[in-house]
């Protein structure tokens, strides 16, 4: 039996960050830890959480993940500690590095995520960024590893805003090369950056699909996945993209184009008739919930190879 592995990056705050090798292993890692086949310990660590945003799922899973590991956490948010007033990452990831483990962040920007792991010695992983979820997407593969066993000839279809969990989407897919198509509005498009890194990995192998039809992209899909319109820190622009992101709701009409045996995931938290229906999210195919339960046996895996 896999126990736990060292990861050869000491960060995690993209999905590239990991070798598809790694990814693999720390899925296995998480099933393990699932089924209640591997009882690690790692005790007295500790795991330092900055949440800049709002958080339900990726805290409480770190936290949990942190106890069942033997460790603890110390929640961190701007209001009540000095990085509201505008303390220099420099200087609070060299002072949080000397108490903590390991430091799990939620902010805005990528490069103030890099500037915490250039100043921290301790690893730094990426609980969200305006750019990347990567944590949100090793529960997320490993969902459809429990549907389909592996990843051989599954189509994912993204149905929404090309933002950090479709960024992240795209550039696991392509480290595991499954097909990854994403429909939005034009001008909702991925990053491009994102878009460049994942075809060099896919080595041109056309399995990167970016369309503004939503109808052509979920055609024979195996997995539909949709996340918010409107990301934290976008609120002043909800009536802008409720009206350009119209056609782009998961309801069951879009539901029939798609395989007949396909799932349905969403990040949560979710807007229900906005971009995904009440019926969808409760219909037979969601594992929305499975995903939820995921975060904390993926991350439970993540801290582990962090801390050994
Ligand atoms: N999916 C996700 O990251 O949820 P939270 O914003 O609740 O953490
Ligand atoms: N795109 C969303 C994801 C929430 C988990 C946001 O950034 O708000």
């Amino acid at each position: 039996m896999l126990k736990t592995i060292k990861l050869a990056n000491k960060n995690f705050l993209s999905s590239l960050d990991i070798s598809s090798e790694e990814f693999l292993q720390i899925l296995e890692i998480a099933k393990n830890f699932k089924n209640k086949d591997l009882n690690l310990k790692l005790k007295d660590k500790v795991l330092g959480l900055i949440f800049d945003k709002s958080s339900t799922r990726t805290r409480v899973s770190f936290q949990v993940a942190m106890s069942r590991l033997g460790g603890t956490t110390v929640d961190l948010n701007p209001n009540t500690s000095q990085i509201g007033r505008g303390e220099p990452i420099r200087d609070t990831a060299r002072v949080l590095s000397r108490y903590c483990d390991v430091i799990a962040i939620r902010t805005f920007k990528q490069s103030d995520l890099e500037e915490y792991a250039k100043w921290s010695s301790k690893p730094v992983i990426n609980a969200l960024t305006d750019l990347e979820h990567p944590c949100q997407t090793l529960a997320d593969f490993m969902t459809i590893k429990e549907e389909f066993i592996d990843f051989k000839n599954v189509v994912l279809t993204f149905i929404g805003d090309g933002n950090n969990v479709a960024n992240s989407l795209i550039l696991c897919g392509a480290l595991l090369g499954v097909e990854v198509r994403i429909a939005c509005p034009k001008g909702y498009e991925p990053n491009d950056l994102v878009i460049n890194k994942a075809q060099k990995i896919y080595k041109n192998k056309n399995l990167l699909k970016i369309t503004n039809d939503p109808i052509a992209a979920v055609q024979g899909a195996n997995v539909l996945y949709t996340d918010v319109w409107s990301s934290m820190g976008e609120e002043n622009q909800k009536k802008e993209k409720d009206k350009d992101f119209l056609g782009f709701t998961i309801d069951q009409s879009l539901v029939k184009n798609a395989d007949k045996d396909a799932i349905i995931l969403h990040c949560l938290p979710a807007y229900r008739a906005k971009e995904i229906s009440d019926e969808v999210i409760e219909s037979e195919k969601s594992r929305i919930f499975e995903q939820a339960e995921n975060r904390m046996h993926a991350q439970q895996a993540l801290l582990s190879c962090l801390l050994s």
